[in-house]
């Protein structure tokens, strides 16, 4: 088997894809329902790519393309980010306090969620959020693609906007004319839209919508890869949406449609390792809980700790080796670029080791009985 070779960063390099928590820059004119009453306290955040925000002010940690994004929505206690539509994967992940989303075309639906749940929600229907909890609370989100298309709000917020003298203007920028923007021509802003098209859109039944959810509660963590039987391995995965890098068979990601990456939540108790591996796409972490030391390239002379509410990008390519640090569990959300199944290619040395403990990857890529295999040894 000949390995292709592997790309090797400096210390400096892997410290330019880490943002820390201090370095989550927040913008509260982002969009246009920023003055509205009940929703002039929020905070969004883009962390990875281009994003979605109608200011220029925005900040971008990492603006690098990745085929998707990555930002947050901080909010008070009562604040609410209104109807709005999307043209890609726009999904919520809770990484604090208690929310409630509402989707159709008037808000007419909705679901409570708290920490640790995630809800992918369609394109082309309205959706709007609310803290409903009685503390501050954080929602990461990710949307497909590296061009969003940009943001759509409902009508009915685009009409009041006007009365605060803001407008959006054809290419998706805030027009705030009580900041001495020139008021804008007819045909020159993005229209409200029309009664007729408004009806015309999708409805999404709750039991529908609830297909699109991974609640905390529902997340089935297995075993996930090749080292699970070796020395302080056997960390485990649990699917959300997509095709991830487990190779445990049995995992079954609950979302499946386009979206552009894959999402699967990794726990690693107290001690443990994930072995080395190359991946051939991106790969971001968010760390929920918990600390976790990353290795980097072959001979994991570079490293960087990664504590909760931090993001990391890792490059295509990359030998990553992942350890828990301290006394607790870690948690670590994990996003892949492309809607294709990943192959983590693990290291020779650990595929060695597997067999020895009677573990193979079979010709599909999954965790297998060596033994059960018609060549005993392993793929590849
Ligand atoms: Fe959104």
């Amino acid at each position: 088997m000949t390995e292709s070779a592997t790309l090797e960063l400096t210390q400096k390099q892997a410290d330019a894809r880490h943002v820390k928590r201090s370095d989550y820059a927040s913008c509260t004119v982002a969009f246009i329902d920023c003055k509205k009453p009940g929703s002039h306290l929020k905070e969004n955040y883009s962390i990875i790519g281009p994003g979605v925000s109608s200011s220029n002010d925005q900040v971008v940690n990492l603006p690098e393309p990745h085929g998707f994004n990555v930002g947050a929505a901080a909010m008070p206690s009562g604040i609410t980010n209104n109807l709005h539509i999307h043209f890609t994967a726009e999904v919520f992940v809770v990484q604090k306090g208690s929310w409630t989303f509402r989707w159709g075309a008037h808000g007419e639906h909705s679901f409570e969620a708290s920490e640790g749940d995630v809800l992918s929600v369609p394109t082309w229907i309205f959706r709007g959020f609310t803290n409903t909890g009685t503390d501050d609370g954080w929602i990461f989100t990710m949307l497909g693609g590296d061009n969003t298309g940009g943001v759509v709000f409902h009508p009915d917020i685009m009409i009041e906007a006007a009365e605060y003298g803001l407008f959006i203007s054809k290419n998706n920028t805030l027009i705030d004319t009580s900041k001495g923007d020139p008021v804008p021509a007819e045909g020159e802003t993005i229209p409200p839209m029309p009664a007729e098209d408004l009806a015309a859109i999708r409805d999404i039944s709750p039991s529908e919508m609830t297909k699109r959810i991974v609640a905390e509660s529902d997340r089935d963590f297995r075993p996930a890869f090749i080292d699970a039987g070796l020395p302080n391995c056997g960390a485990e995965i649990a699917p959300i949406l997509g095709y991830g890098i487990s190779q445990n068979r049995d995992h079954n990601p609950r979302i499946t449609n386009p979206h552009t990456f894959s999402m699967e939540w990794l726990k690693m108790q107290a001690g443990q390792t994930v072995s080395p591996f190359v991946l051939d796409e991106k790969m971001v972490l968010i760390i929920r809980y918990g600390s976790v030391r990353l290795y980097l390239n072959e001979g994991s002379d570079v490293s960087v700790d990664l504590n909760a509410w931090e993001t990391y990008s890792i490059p295509a390519g990359v030998v990553r080796r992942f350890q828990c640090l301290g006394d607790d569990a870690v948690e670590v959300l994990i996003v892949v670029s492309g809607d294709h199944r990943k192959w983590p290619r693990f290291r020779p040395e650990v595929l060695d080791a597997a067999w020895k403990d009677g573990k193979a990857l079979d010709a599909g890529g999954f965790v297998a009985k060596a033994s059960l295999l018609p060549n005993y040894g392993w793929a590849g």
